[in-house]
C-alpha cells in the first residue's frame, strides 16, 4: 500500500502494536483514527499525536462495531483502511479440572475472530467503493504453530489466517487489498504478568513497528515479521498450498 495520504482505522490503536503502527501512518501523513475501550488511553495517544482521532469501539461486541463503523466514516468519508489489531490472549489447560475459564474463552473468540470478522463486515461496502483500498487483519506466528498454552488464542489466530485467505479470493475484483500481518512475540502488555520461558524474549516494540511498516510498504498479501517467517514457513504455506486452493476455488 502506499504509505502516506490514506485514511486509516487501527483497533486497538492506544496501545502496544496497535499504537505503535497508529503513530508509524500517523508520522508519514495519514489521518489516522484509533480506537478501542478505554478513553483514558485513546485519548492520550491522541493528546501525544495531535491530528489523530479516536472512536470508542468494543470489537466482542457487535452493536458496538456498527455504531463505531457509522461514526468514523460519518466523519472521515475518504477511510481507505482498516487495520483489525485488536486482541487479548488467556492461558488455558483442558487437561485439567477447572483449566479453562469459560468467559476468558467466549472474550478471546469473540474479540480476536468474531470481532475481526464483524469488523470486516462492517466496513467492506464503504472500502468497496474507493479507488484504492487495504484491510490489514493481524493475525500471530501462532497461528501456524501453536503455543499450546494458549490454545484458544492460537485457535482464533489460525482462523484469522484462513478467513485472510477466503476474503482475499471473495474481494479479487474489488479495489479491496487484503493483507495479513503476522507478528512474532513482541513486548506488549498481550501477555503482562506472565511468567515468560527463560532465555527466550519478545521482539521489542519499535523494532518490530520499523519492519512491520516496511513489509506493509511492498505488496506481499502475508508479512510474516523476525521469528514469526520460521513459524510461516513451518506451516506448508506456499506453492502447494496456492496451487491446492487455486483448483478448489477457480
Ligand atoms: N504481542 C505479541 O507478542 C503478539 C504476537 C502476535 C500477534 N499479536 C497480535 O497483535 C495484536 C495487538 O496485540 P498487542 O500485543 O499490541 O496487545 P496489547 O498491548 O495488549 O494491546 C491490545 C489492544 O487491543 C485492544 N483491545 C482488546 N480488546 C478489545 C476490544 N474488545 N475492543 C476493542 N479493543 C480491544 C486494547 O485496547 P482496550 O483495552 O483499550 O480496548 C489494546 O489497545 C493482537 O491481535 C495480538 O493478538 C501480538
Amino acid at each position: 500500500m502506499r504509505n502516506h495520504s490514506n485514511s486509516i482505522f487501527v483497533t486497538g490503536g492506544g496501545a502496544g502494536i496497535g499504537r505503535g503502527l497508529a503513530e508509524a501512518f500517523h508520522k508519514l501523513g495519514n489521518q489516522v483514527i484509533i480506537g478501542g475501550r478505554r478513553e483514558a488511553v485513546l485519548s492520550a495517544t491522541c493528546a501525544a499525536n495531535p491530528g489523530m482521532s479516536y472512536v470508542l469501539v468494543d470489537v466482542a461486541n457487535g452493536d458496538s462495531i456498527r455504531t463505531a463503523a457509522h461514526s468514523v466514516l460519518s466523519r472521515f468519508p475518504p477511510l481507505n483502511c482498516v487495520i483489525n489489531n485488536a486482541g487479548i490472549q488467556r492461558m488455558h489447560d483442558f487437561s485439567t479440572a477447572g483449566g479453562v475459564d469459560e468467559t476468558g474463552m467466549v472474550a478471546e473468540i469473540e474479540t480476536n475472530l468474531l470481532g475481526l470478522m464483524r469488523m470486516c463486515a462492517a466496513f467492506i461496502p464503504h472500502l468497496s467503493r474507493q479507488p484504492e483500498a487495504t484491510l490489514i487483519n493481524i493475525s500471530s506466528g501462532l497461528g501456524f504453530v501453536p503455543l499450546a498454552r494458549v490454545p484458544v488464542y492460537c485457535a482464533t489466530k489460525a482462523a484469522t489466517h484462513s478467513f485472510c485467505v477466503s476474503l482475499r479470493h471473495q474481494l479479487k475484483h474489488t479495489p479491496v487489498r487484503v493483507v495479513e500481518l503476522i507478528p512474532p512475540w513482541v513486548d506488549t502488555n498481550l501477555d503482562k504478568g506472565r511468567p515468560r520461558p527463560a532465555g527466550r524474549a519478545p521482539m521489542a516494540l519499535p523494532q518490530f513497528i520499523a519492519e512491520a511498516m516496511e513489509g506493509l510498504s511492498g505488496d506481499a498479501d502475508e508479512v510474516p515479521v523476525g521469528d514469526a517467517k520460521f513459524l510461516y514457513a513451518s506451516a506448508g504455506t506456499g506453492d502447494s498450498f496456492a496451487k491446492t486452493f487455486t483448483r478448489m476455488n477457480p
